[in-house]
């Protein structure tokens, strides 16, 4: 049997990448690449598998052509660049790397937070431009993380990792999730349920750690925003377009919301210009997942999940994280 080939989509850990190179050929880009539709199929039209992020949108257009295309192995948890129906259609297999970057991803949920709650962005900024003259008691009030209440929306594995953390900060948990959590994982987490328009309303400090699909588009809009008190801060590491980014820009403006901390934007890496403008948002790239031992675990299992995929290995056949469209 001929070696199968690969295609990885971005540079990613080359050492690691010399595990798959020891099964097959590989096609992979020296330097950061964006491939628009054209070349993802090009990509794909003479290769069996495939090690991509969440930059290449892959459905029914982009495999047409891809004759040979058995597995497409998504390194990252999220998979709403993938059309699920459309590769199921085509027998081709796709799984994610859920579980390796639940803490990690936790840790920044907690970095936007405490730094836009406490205004750390903007106190750099500030000092940086030299305007620390003189100290003054009232400058960059921000407020209170210890004592108060954060709201989680979605409480999957990563909901539950930023959950466990609160109380370090003696801080009451609320949650909303379609389907409630058993008794004993809420008595865990110390965790209380509240119907979605009540954790709007209760939390000082709402986390949204969904997964993205069209169900959810734009749930946090302008009249989600208004239900929110005044002083709270809105933190997103989930995806982009589960916030109105316009909303909370107008929000942010007219001081109807404290405080934003954004990892995620609808249209990224393009950010709406006006949350640009808002000094009280903490913006970030899409970072959440990128301390080094985490994203090396991604690439490690998203590895072991194409091998699989392809029929190689202890797992060959059944790969660990496959995905399909009953499933999501
Ligand atoms: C990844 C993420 O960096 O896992 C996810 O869903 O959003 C990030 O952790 C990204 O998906 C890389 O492809």
């Amino acid at each position: 049997m001929s070696r199968p080939r690969i295609w990885v989509s971005q540079p990613l850990f080359t050492d690691l990448l010399e595990r798959l190179a020891a099964h097959a050929d590989l096609d992979a880009p020296a330097v950061v690449a964006d491939h628009d539709a054209d070349a993802v199929a090009n990509a794909l039209c003479d290769v069996d598998g495939a090690l991509v992020t969440l930059n290449e949108r892959i459905g029914g257009a982009e495999i047409a052509t891809a004759s040979r295309l058995r597995a497409i192995s998504n390194v990252g948890v999220g998979i709403n660049n993938l059309d699920l129906v459309a590769l199921d259609a085509a027998g081709i297999v796709a799984t994610n790397t859920p579980g390796v970057l639940d803490e990690t991803t936790a840790d920044f949920a907690w970095a936007l937070l405490l730094g836009a709650s406490r205004r750390v962005g903007e106190a750099e900024r500030w000092l940086r431009a030299g305007e620390w003259r003189q100290w003054s008691f009232d400058r960059l009030l921000g407020a209170d993380v210890h004592g108060a209440t954060l709201g989680i929306l979605g409480m999957g594995r990563i909901g539950q990792a930023i959950a466990r953390r609160a109380a370090g900060f003696g801080m009451r948990v609320t949650y909303h999730n379609r389907t409630r959590l058993d008794a004993e994982v809420e008595r865990a987490h110390r965790a209380e349920w509240l119907a979605f328009d009540d954790l709007l309303g209760e939390a000082d400090h709402l986390v949204i750690a969904l997964p993205y699909s069209p169900a959810v588009h734009h749930l946090i809009d302008a009249k989600a925003l208004a239900r929110m008190k005044p002083t709270a801060v809105l933190v997103n590491i989930a995806r982009g377009g589960i916030v109105d980014d316009v909303a909370l820009a107008s929000a942010l403006r007219e001081r109807r919301l404290a405080a934003a901390g954004l990892d995620v934007f609808e249209g990224e890496p393009v950010l709406h210009p006006a949350l640009l403008e808002c000094p009280t948002a903490l913006l970030t790239p899409h970072v959440a997942s990128a301390s080094t031992a985490t994203r090396r675990a991604m690439v490690s299992l998203a590895i072991d999940n194409l091998l699989a995929a392809l029929g190689i290995g202890p797992r060959a056949g059944s790969p660990p994280n496959r995905v399909t469209p009953a499933r999501h």
